[in-house]
C-alpha cells in the first residue's frame, strides 16, 4: 500500500516508486515532518530532530523547555504560537488575533484523487491513485485545515493542497494559506534553483547557494508572469542533469504566487509554495470553505533530468486534457510576424496557398482581425470582424484553408478591454479599477473584471459566437498586461484583497466552459509570449506560446529553462524571419528549424516571401519534422549540453519509450578558431542495443576536415555503435565552421529489437 498509517508510531508513510514522504503526530497533536527523499521501506526515526532546550525558544507546553515549534520540523506551520519562521497559515479573527494552533483531529486514506472545486489540478486518468486527508483543527475557532496528499501509480510526484473549513460561529479571514510546506533537514549547504525572466527572456535558470537567507520567488502581478515561474527547487551540491538530489515544487496556478526557501538558525530549511500572501486575504464565513491551488512535489535522486521527466510525464498525461492530450500537434504558420496588423483577405489567401505547398497543417490568423484594430490601442472587447480587412468575414478565409487541406485558427485576447472600443462605451465599469482613481493602462488597455459573472458570460458568449461562425480548430488566447488597481466593483470593501484570486477563478470558469463547448479546438495560451506559461493554464490549454523572442539562438536558453518543467508538446516554438526581429541575428534556416522542433513546431514569418530555394528547404524540413514528430513530442527528454551562458553550445536528445529510436540536436551559437575536441556523451539509450546514426539535417555544409564524427566516419559495422559506448565513451563532435550552426542525428536501433531506419 503506497500510503500507510502506523497506529503505534502515529506515523504516515507515503511511498511512490522512488520516493518516501513521512510524517507523524506528536503527543500534543502537532503534525511533524520526518522525511522526504529516496524511497525507504520503513522509517524508524534515526534522523529525527531531537527535542532540546534552545535559548530564546518559546515553549507551547508549559514546563517543557525541550519542545518548541520553532525547532520542530512541521507540515503546516501556523503563526504566533512559538514558531518564528514564515508560516504556512495565518488567519485574522473577529477579536483581532492572528494566532492559530492546528492539531491533529482525524485522517482518512482513500483510493483515487478528487479534483479541486473551480481550480485546475492533476487528474488520475488511466492510472490509479491514492489520497491521504489529514484534518488539523484549531479548537478555539473550530477551523479545520484539511491537508491532502495524493500519489499516482505511474508518477513519483506528490500532490498537495489544503482546504480550510470554517466550522465555527464567526467569520475568519485567511491571510496566508500555502498549498505545501515542508521543513527539510540537512540541506542548508544546497543550492536553490529558480526560473526568473522578463518579456522575451522568460525562464532563464538561476542557481545560487542557500545560505542563511530567505529566498523568495513570487509574482504580485495577477499572473504567474514572465518575471518568475511558480517553481522552486533545492539541489544538493554538484547536482547536474544525471546526478544529485533535487527537491522541487511547482504550483498549478496562473496568478500571483509565492515560493520560498528559508534555512533557519539550526539549518532546517522551510520550503513552501502557494498563493502570494502579499495583498491577499479571504474571508471564510461559518459553514464555508476555502481551497488552495494544488502543489506538485517532486524528489529526484538522479539529477535534474529525472526531475524534468517526472514533471513532463505528469503534465502531459495527468494535467493536459481533452483529445489533444495524446495527439501530435499540427505544424502551423502564424501571420503575426509576417504582417502584424496589416493584412487583408488576399494576403491571407496567398499565405494559405503557400502554407499548403510547404506541407503546413494549420494557418493561424493573429491579432488585428476585429473591431477597427490597426494598432494595439483599440478594439479589445469588440469581438466582431473588421470588414475593412475581411469584407466577407472570417468564414471565407477558414473555408479557403479547409479547401487547401489546412485547419484554421484565430487569435483572441478576451480578458482585456480597450478604452477605444464599443464595449467600453457601453460598460466602462467592466474594467478593474478603484472608483475615483484613473485606471492605469498597459499596452494601451485595461483588464476586464473577471470576478463579475456578467463579464464572464460576455467573454464566453463573444468567443463562442466567433468559434461557431466558421470552422475554427485552434485558438491562441493572449493576455498582454498585468493587473494594476486590482479592485472589483462587485466586491465589498472588506473583500477587495480577494480580487486577484477571484479573477483567476473567474478566468478558470470561463476556460472550463469554453473547453466544454469546444472540446476539439486546440487552445494555445499566450501572454505576451510566455508570461503565463504555468501548469494552471495547461489544464485548459495543452500548449503555450513560449516567448515573443523567436531568435533561434536566444530560444536555446529560453527553451532549456522551460524544458526543466514542461514537455515538448506544450512548448510553442516557431521558425523566425532572418535576421530575427528580436536580436537581428542571422541564423541558417536549418538551425531555426531544429530549434523550433524542440516544441510544438511552426513558422512565424512571411512564408510568401520565401525564395524557390527556401521553399524547397522548408518543404523538406516540414516533411522531416512530420516523420520525427511522434518521437519529438512524445519521447523522453535528455539534456546533454546546457546553454548555461550566451554562446554556449547546446545539445539535447529525445528518446522513444522503447529506447529504439532517438533524435539528437546540437547547436553551436559561436564558432571558435582551432577549437579543442569534444565528445558528446549521449544519454537515455539502452546500453545493450546497437544504434545506427544518420545525420538527417545539418546547417553547416562543411565541418573541419580531418575531424572524425560518428555520422560521417564508417566503422567496421557502418555507422553502428553500442548504446553503452555512445553513452560512456561518447561521440566525437564534428567541429562546425560558422556561427549558429547545427545538426540533427537520428539514431535507430539495429538488430533484434529495432529495425526502424530513417529511410522507412
Ligand atoms: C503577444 C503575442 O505573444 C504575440 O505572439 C502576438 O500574438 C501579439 N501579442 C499580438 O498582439
Amino acid at each position: 500500500m503506497p500510503i500507510s498509517f502506523d497506529e503505534k508510531k502515529k506515523q504516515f508513510h507515503i511511498q511512490t516508486a522512488h520516493a518516501s514522504y513521512v510524517m507523524d503526530i506528536l503527543p500534543g497533536g502537532w503534525l511533524r515532518h520526518l522525511y522526504w527523499g529516496a524511497r525507504v521501506e520503513r522509517f524508524d526515526g534515526a534522523s529525527t530532530i531531537p527535542g532540546m532546550d534552545r535559548s530564546f525558544a518559546a515553549n507551547p507546553i508549559r514546563g517543557n523547555r525541550d519542545f518548541s515549534l520553532d525547532t520542530t520540523a512541521q507540515e503546516y506551520p501556523a503563526y504566533g504560537n512559538t514558531d518564528f519562521r514564515e508560516p504556512a497559515i495565518c488567519a485574522l479573527q473577529a477579536d483581532g488575533s492572528r494566532i492559530t494552533d492546528f492539531r491533529y483531529r482525524s485522517h482518512r486514506i482513500t483510493q483515487g484523487k478528487r479534483g479541486l472545486s473551480g481550480l485546475p489540478s492533476i487528474y488520475v486518468g488511466e492510472s490509479r491513485a491514492e489520497s491521504l486527508a489529514i484534518v488539523l483543527r484549531d479548537e478555539k475557532l473550530a477551523l479545520d485545515a484539511v491537508l491532502t496528499y495524493s500519489i499516482l501509480e505511474d508518477s513519483d510526484a506528490i500532490l498537495r493542497s489544503v482546504r480550510m473549513e470554517n466550522h465555527g460561529i464567526a467569520a475568519v479571514r485567511i491571510t496566508h494559506a500555502m498549498s505545501a510546506c515542508v521543513d527539510l533537514g540537512d540541506v542548508s549547504d544546497w543550492d536553490v534553483l529558480y526560473l526568473p525572466g522578463a518579456h522575451a527572456r522568460e525562464r532563464i535558470p538561476e542557481r545560487r547557494p542557500l545560505g542563511h537567507y530567505r529566498h523568495v520567488v513570487e509574482s504580485r502581478r495577477g499572473a504567474s508572469s514572465h518575471q518568475e515561474q511558480p517553481f522552486l527547487a533545492l539541489l544538493s551540491p554538484g547536482t547536474e542533469e544525471q546526478h544529485g538530489e533535487v527537491y522541487a515544487m511547482s504550483l498549478i496556478y496562473s496568478g500571483s504566487f509565492q515560493a520560498f526557501a528559508e534555512p533557519d538558525q539550526f539549518d532546517i530549511t522551510r520550503m513552501a509554495i502557494g498563493l502570494n500572501p502579499f495583498d491577499f486575504s479571504w474571508q471564510i464565513a461559518p459553514g464555508e470553505a476555502f481551497e488552495t491551488p494544488e502543489a506538485v512535489l517532486v524528489y529526484s535522486g538522479e539529477g535534474l533530468g529525472a526531475m524534468s521527466r517526472t514533471f513532463h510525464h505528469l503534465f502531459r498525461k495527468h494535467l493536459c486534457r481533452g483529445p489533444w492530450r495524446d495527439r501530435v500537434r499540427p505544424v502551423l504558420a502564424n501571420n503575426w510576424e509576417a504582417t502584424f496588423f496589416d493584412f487583408d483577405e488576399k494576403k491571407l489567401f496567398s499565405f494559405i496557398d503557400r502554407a499548403k505547398a510547404l506541407g503546413i497543417e494549420l494557418m493561424v490568423l493573429d491579432d488585428g482581425w476585429f473591431g477597427h484594430r490597426d494598432n494595439d490601442d483599440s478594439s479589445l472587447g469588440d469581438w466582431f470582424v473588421d470588414h475593412r480587412k475581411l469584407p466577407n468575414g472570417i468564414c471565407p478565409v477558414a473555408d479557403h484553408a479547409k479547401r487547401q487541406g489546412l485547419s484554421f485558427g484565430l487569435w483572441f485576447e478576451p480578458e482585456m478591454i480597450s478604452r477605444d472600443s464599443e464595449l467600453y462605451q457601453k460598460h466602462p465599469d467592466w474594467a478593474l479599477g478603484v472608483p475615483g482613481r484613473e485606471a492605469s493602462e498597459g499596452r494601451g488597455q485595461l483588464v476586464l473584471d473577471l470576478v463579475r459573472e456578467d463579464v464572464q458570460s460576455y467573454v464566453i458568449e463573444s468567443v463562442s459566437r466567433i468559434l461557431t461562425s466558421a470552422p475554427i480548430r485552434y485558438v491562441k488566447w493572449d493576455m498582454n498586461r498585468h493587473m494594476t488597481e486590482a479592485y472589483s466593483k462587485m466586491l465589498p470593501p472588506t473583500r477587495q484583497q480577494e480580487t486577484m484570486h477571484r479573477y483567476i477563478l473567474g478566468l478558470y470558469a470561463v476556460l472550463e466552459e469554453l473547453c466544454t463547448r469546444f472540446p476539439d479546438v486546440l487552445f494555445e495560451s499566450c501572454s505576451g509570449g510566455g508570461g503565463r506559461f504555468d501548469p494552471g493554464m495547461l489544464y485548459y490549454m495543452p500548449q503555450t506560446w513560449t516567448s515573443d523572442d523567436l531568435d533561434a539562438v536566444e530560444r536555446l536558453r529560453i527553451q532549456y529553462g522551460t524544458s526543466l518543467l514542461y514537455p515538448a508538446s506544450t512548448m510553442g516554438a516557431h521558425v523566425s524571419v532572418n535576421p530575427s526581429n528580436q536580436a537581428g541575428r542571422n541564423v541558417p534556416l536549418a538551425t531555426r528549424g531544429l530549434v523550433a522542433m524542440q516544441g510544438a513546431f511552426g513558422y512565424e514569418l512571411d512564408i510568401t516571401h520565401f525564395t524557390e530555394e527556401e521553399c524547397e528547404e522548408v518543404r523538406k524540413q516540414v516533411a522531416m519534422f512530420k516523420k520525427l514528430r511522434p518521437l519529438l513530442q512524445q519521447g523522453e527528454l535528455y539534456r546533454i549540453l546546457m546553454p548555461e551562458h550566451h554562446g554556449a553550445p547546446s545539445a539535447w536528445m529525445v528518446v522513444s519509450e522503447d529506447r529504439c529510436t532517438a533524435f539528437l540536436t546540437y547547436v553551436q551559437p559561436l564558432a571558435r578558431p582551432n577549437p579543442g575536441l569534444r565528445f558528446l556523451h549521449l544519454s537515455g539509450l539502452a546500453p545493450e542495443l546497437r544504434y545506427q546514426i544518420d545525420c538527417v539535417i545539418a546547417s553547416a555544409k562543411e565541418h573541419f576536415p580531418g575531424v572524425p564524427s560518428a555520422w560521417s566516419e564508417k566503422g567496421p559495422d557502418g555507422r553502428v555503435f553500442g548504446g553503452d559506448e555512445l553513452m560512456h565513451a561518447g561521440v566525437t563532435l564534428p567541429i562546425l565552421m560558422g556561427d549558429s550552426q547545427s545538426f540533427g542525428w537520428y539514431l535507430h536501433a539495429v538488430g533484434e529489437r529495432g529495425e526502424v531506419s530513417w529511410q522507412k
